[in-house]
């Protein structure tokens, strides 16, 4: 039997610009002006749903919505991509920088705001768990926009890919391996899920009342919003952290020429005055 092949309708002037708009004002993400396949490669889905012909139409449809395709769209347009242990540098920075100066009496507390499906949050549970030991005073927070992303690192149950990076001790400590229908699967262990929390948060929009944090890593999400967004979500999150408390941004990522209270420390590594 012939595969079943649907034509994609290409996204039109009007129509991407719309719906550029409306991820703008949504998420902060500037998506620019040459990403017309990559809205019709993730919203192509919608228009079949909705049995609509054209973008233009679901553009029309989106930007009315008050309800619940606004938010499918939200989750569509955001780029999730993330593993266990990426840029492995901050992991060290982490222990050398942090741990070891680290009052014993205070609770030691973590967001990783822009989590995606958890890998990042996970890892850090796993050196803060291998550090703290039965103490366990310490607590990770982990946020993202996307809602299917935040239920997935609820669950921490993960397909075994890109998982070289977890050194074998954590890997033998706090993974445990899937049987019979997970098989391919490493499912987190309860001692780091019970310290580690999520919830859906948009960096854009005034924060909830999350308290303080001692380590803040906001990793790979900068690269998609413009310098005054990017301005905004930085100094919302400085507020966040306690005196003299670090953030972590992605390697390729910079906060060159914004005038803020923090000092570089380390590459890509941040100090609040
Ligand atoms: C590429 S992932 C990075 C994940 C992880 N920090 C890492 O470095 O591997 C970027 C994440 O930022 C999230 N994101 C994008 N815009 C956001 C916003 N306005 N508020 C909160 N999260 C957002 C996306 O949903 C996505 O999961």
């Amino acid at each position: 039997m012939a595969a079943l092949h649907f034509k994609q309708p290409e996204v039109s002037s009007k129509a991407y610009k719309l719906i550029r708009e409306f991820i703008y004002n949504e998420a902060g993400i500037d998506l620019g002006e040459t990403k017309q396949m990559l809205v019709s490669s993730r919203l192509s889905k919608r228009l079949r749903y909705h049995q609509l012909d054209s973008f233009d139409q679901y553009a029309n449809l989106l930007i009315n919505n008050q309800g619940i395709e606004r938010k499918i769209a939200i989750d569509l347009l955001t780029t999730n991509e993330t593993y266990f242990f990426r840029e492995a540098e901050h992991f060290a920075a982490l222990k050398k920088l942090v741990l070891d100066n680290h009052p014993a009496e205070q609770k030691f507390r973590l967001w990783s705001a822009a989590s995606s499906s958890g890998e990042e949050a996970y890892s850090i549970a796993m050196v803060l768990d291998d550090y703290f030991g039965v103490s366990g005073k310490w607590e990770i927070f982990g946020s993202d926009i996307n809602s299917l992303v935040i239920e997935k690192a609820k669950k921490g149950l993960y397909q075994c890919l890109r998982i070289d990076a977890i050194p074998p001790n954590f890997l033998r400590n706090y993974c445990l391996k899937g049987r019979g229908e997970y098989e391919g699967f490493l499912l987190i262990d309860k001692k780091l899920k019970h310290n580690t929390h999520f919830s859906e948060i948009n960096l854009t929009k005034p924060l909830p009342d999350v308290g303080m944090f001692d380590v803040i890593f906001l990793r790979n999400v900068l690269i998609y919003f413009d310098a005054k967004t990017k301005e905004n979500i930085i100094r919302s999150l400085i507020s966040k952290l306690r005196p003299k408390g670090l953030l972590f941004i992605g390697h390729s990522e910079s906060l060159k020429s914004m005038d803020l209270p923090i000092d570089l420390i380390g590459p890509t590594t941040y100090q609040k005055r």
